[in-house]
């Protein structure tokens, strides 16, 4: 079988397709919409050319960073995704391995199937790995706030709280599918609490109709107080697309932002996260730390988000189809595929260092 192994992580999507059943399928790869943003996520990368330098001594490269004064092995980390057992009996805990044995981070979401203490507690032998858990507020601010005091408890190294989805983006295939969770699986962190599960809503999916009913529309900037009066977690806050909003970030206290558009799931026609880096930066000037989500598929990919002034980025879709193929080892390789690709971009574009991976290699878009 070996010579069958992915060698890419679009290997990695078709792979997929023979694990999972068509509505796991649709609601794993599914944009909002028409997927225009969805697309644009990827366009956006390959329409970004790079302008290699030359007779640079690329012999010993450095792929190593730290987010949050937290070292990584590379500058990525896995990013929050809902029902990871849908992929594979293991789940998040599986991401969570494969991505703590590999130096890389995981956000954990507030919609796992997998508990913040069973993901914790797997990772156990990893004390110094890098793990943050996402939050959805609630309505029920108890509900939040229990959340928050498990995950400090838990180890959690800062709190992400995504703010694009205030109420849940219309992807048509789930709506089609009625999308649900299947009876054997449930939300890991919001059940044992409160008893609440994702039903079946005739003509609707079942994530949209949670959505609606549980979490909070209202909350604005001056909620972040309250939220960092819960802990000592550090805030860091994703789903930003604009200078303005990076600024107020900065100013309510985030400690880092994540520039994404949820991978497209939110409100299509969105600009691709790459295109609202570069104002993201320069609005920032130095602040926090700037991270990047939506399309990465490549090493290169990671590079030119790097060279905008991104620290590190995120991926989210490919790590389900790793999941979906072989559970942790399919997770692994997925990352170390990256590692490798980055590896050879730096080589190919003269950057021994990341430190060398400047906005002089890009033939950079006007403000
Ligand atoms: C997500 N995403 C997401 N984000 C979040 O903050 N909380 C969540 O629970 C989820 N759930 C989720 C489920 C699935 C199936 C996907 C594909 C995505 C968004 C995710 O964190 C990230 O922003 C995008 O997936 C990044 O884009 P790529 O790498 O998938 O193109």
């Amino acid at each position: 079988h070996r010579f069958l192994q992915p060698i890419n992580l679009f290997e990695y999507e078709k792979l997929a397709k023979e694990h999972l059943s068509q509505i796991t399928l649709d609601y794993y790869n599914s944009g909002a919409w028409d997927e225009i943003t969805l697309r644009d996520n990827r366009a956006a990368f390959e329409r970004l050319k790079l302008r290699p330098r030359v007779l640079v001594n690329v012999s010993d490269r450095n792929l190593t960073t730290s987010i949050l004064g937290q070292p990584l092995q590379l500058p990525l980390l896995i990013a929050p995704m809902a029902f990871q057992c849908l992929a594979h009996p293991d789940g998040e805990i599986a991401t969570a391995l494969a991505a703590a044995s590999a130096g890389v981070g995981m956000v954990l979401s507030t919609m796992a199937t997998k508990s913040i203490e069973e993901v914790a507690s797997a990772c156990d032998n990893f004390s110094d790995s890098l793990r943050w858990f996402q939050l959805y507020i609630h309505k029920d601010r108890g509900l939040t706030r229990g959340l928050v005091e498990k995950a400090y408890k838990a180890g959690y190294k800062a709190l992400c709280l995504t703010v694009d989805a205030p109420v849940l983006g219309q992807r048509e295939r789930d709506r089609r599918n009625e999308f649900a969770l299947p009876p054997d699986l449930h939300l890991a962190n919001l059940a044992t609490i409160s008893g609440l599960d994702i039903s079946h809503e005739k003509g609707e999916s079942g994530l949209f109709t949670y959505f609606a009913q549980q979490l909070n529309p209202a909350v604005t900037w001056d909620d972040l107080e309250w939220l960092q009066s819960l802990s000592p977690l550090p805030l860091v806050i994703k789903g930003i697309l604009r200078g303005d909003d990076a600024v107020r970030a900065v100013e309510y206290g985030a400690k880092a932002i994540v520039v994404s558009n949820h991978g497209g799931r939110q409100l299509d026609g969105a600009i691709a996260s790459l295109n609202a880096l570069a104002e993201i930066v320069a609005a920032v000037d130095g602040k926090i730390e700037v991270l990047l989500d939506g399309g990465i598929r490549r090493g290169t990919d990671i590079l030119k988000a790097l060279a905008l002034g991104a620290k590190a980025v995120l991926i989210g879709r490919p790590i389900l189809w790793g999941l979906a193929v072989a559970g942790q080892v399919g997770v692994s390789h997925v990352i170390s595929l990256l590692q490798d690709e980055l590896n050879l971009a730096m080589a190919l574009s003269g950057c021994a260092k990341l430190q060398d991976i400047d906005p002089s290699l890009l033939i950079l878009p006007r403000l």
